[in-house]
């Protein structure tokens, strides 16, 4: 269904942005258009092909906005401040990047005549329940709290509310894909500018373990690893979203979930299992804001309505990332060395400050 066809996807640069693009262009599609700052992406990622149109700037950019072509099929929306951490130490940023990136699109997009469908992704970890205590999966039509961790979760949710907006007062062929905690090859430890925070390089739990266990080094294991999330390979993700395109009900919502919950300590275990990393895991304390500690998604409205299920089993998906990072290694160094003069302890990996 995509093929022939004009998409556009912000964000397209990152983690699961570049994976989409690399997807789409097997659809044979007419041409597929990324803007992205490179906030949180490394241009390498983005396949070098006559179909593929890439513009560095932030989609909140008027001339960006105003130059897009109105005969737009599909939208992906992906652009965000990467990270709860991020969020916290730069509210502002986030509002800049995670919330007026939606705001401004969408309404740009609000008249564009040819628009099929605008997917935006949306986070499973907004919607959570707050508990360390056992819980059920989350549903699409679970509560949301008004009490939030982080200036990332509200932005997600504000995108959600603006897409809802402008598909009730101006028929946006708005979509919502809620993603769980997605992994997989091309999440670079350390793309693009420096965040605020060291999170900014260790940016999410399994490139972080994966990184560090290739280093024999301890896994950084907080609260006895009991907290608990749903693993999603980028793969799965991508299939995803393109099922949120391809049958999504206008204005819908859908978890992209596995529905099985693993735990921290079982994370790191595997990795160091995988890996054959010989150092035992480091204990630490919890961190004091995180009250989402165990969380995944119910992925059975996606299974019945667009026909999307996870088939990529956690076990070999991680086999195969950590194979990925390995062959990785030089690209994910040099993009961590950006940020040595904030994170000078990188010198135990071998990565060195500029002369
Ligand atoms: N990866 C996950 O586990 C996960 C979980 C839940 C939700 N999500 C959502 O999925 C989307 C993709 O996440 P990801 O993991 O690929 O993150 P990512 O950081 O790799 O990708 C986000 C991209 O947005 C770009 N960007 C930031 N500000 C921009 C702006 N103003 N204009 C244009 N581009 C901009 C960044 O440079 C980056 O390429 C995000 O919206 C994120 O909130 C991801």
């Amino acid at each position: 269904m995509l093929t022939g066809k004009k998409t556009l996807v912000v964000g397209g640069a990152g983690f699961v942005g570049s994976n989409l693009v690399k997807r789409l262009l097997l659809e044979d599609p007419e041409q597929v258009i990324v803007v992205d700052n490179l906030l949180s992406a490394d241009i390498s990622q983005v396949p070098m092909d006559k179909r593929v149109s890439f513009h560095h700037a932030s989609i909140t950019e008027d001339p960006v906005l105003y130059r897009l072509p109105n005969d737009l099929d599909y939208v992906f929306h992906l652009a965000t401040f990467h990270g709860n951490q991020s969020s916290m130490a730069d509210p502002l940023a986030d509002h800049q990047n995670n919330t007026l990136t939606s705001l401004k699109l969408f309404d740009r997009l609000k008249d564009f005549p040819n628009l099929k469908k605008v997917v935006y992704a949306s986070a499973g970890c907004t919607v959570a329940k707050k508990t360390f205590e056992d819980t059920t999966a989350t549903t699409e039509d679970s509560d949301v709290s008004l009490y939030l961790d982080s200036p990332y979760q509200i932005s997600k949710i504000i995108g959600e509310f603006y897409g809802n907006y402008y598909f009730m007062r101006h028929d946006l062929p708005i979509v919502k894909a809620r993603f769980q905690n997605v992994y997989g090859p091309g999440e670079i430890l350390g793309a693009g500018d420096w965040r605020g925070t060291v999170n900014t390089i260790w940016r999410n739990v399994t490139p972080t373990f994966i990184f560090k266990a290739l280093h024999e080094e301890a896994l950084p294991v907080e609260n006895q690893g009991i907290a608990t999330r749903d693993f999603i390979h980028v793969d799965d993700i991508v299939s995803g979203l393109i099922a949120c395109a391809t049958h999504g009900e206008l204005g819908g919502v859908y978890n992209l979930a596995s529905g099985e919950e693993t735990s921290i300590l079982e994370l790191a275990n595997l990795i160091n299992k995988v890996t054959k990393n010989p150092t035992p895991i480091a204990m630490s304390p919890a961190r004091s804001w995180d009250r989402s500690g165990k969380r995944f998604g119910d992925p059975s409205k996606a299974k019945q309505e667009i026909d999307f299920e996870c088939t990529v089993a956690f076990k070999e998906g991680l086999a195969q990332t950590i194979a990925w990072y390995k062959e990785n290694m030089d690209l994910m160094k040099s993009c961590m060395r950006q940020h040595y003069r904030y994170a000078p302890d990188l010198d135990q990996y071998g990565i060195m400050g500029y002369e």
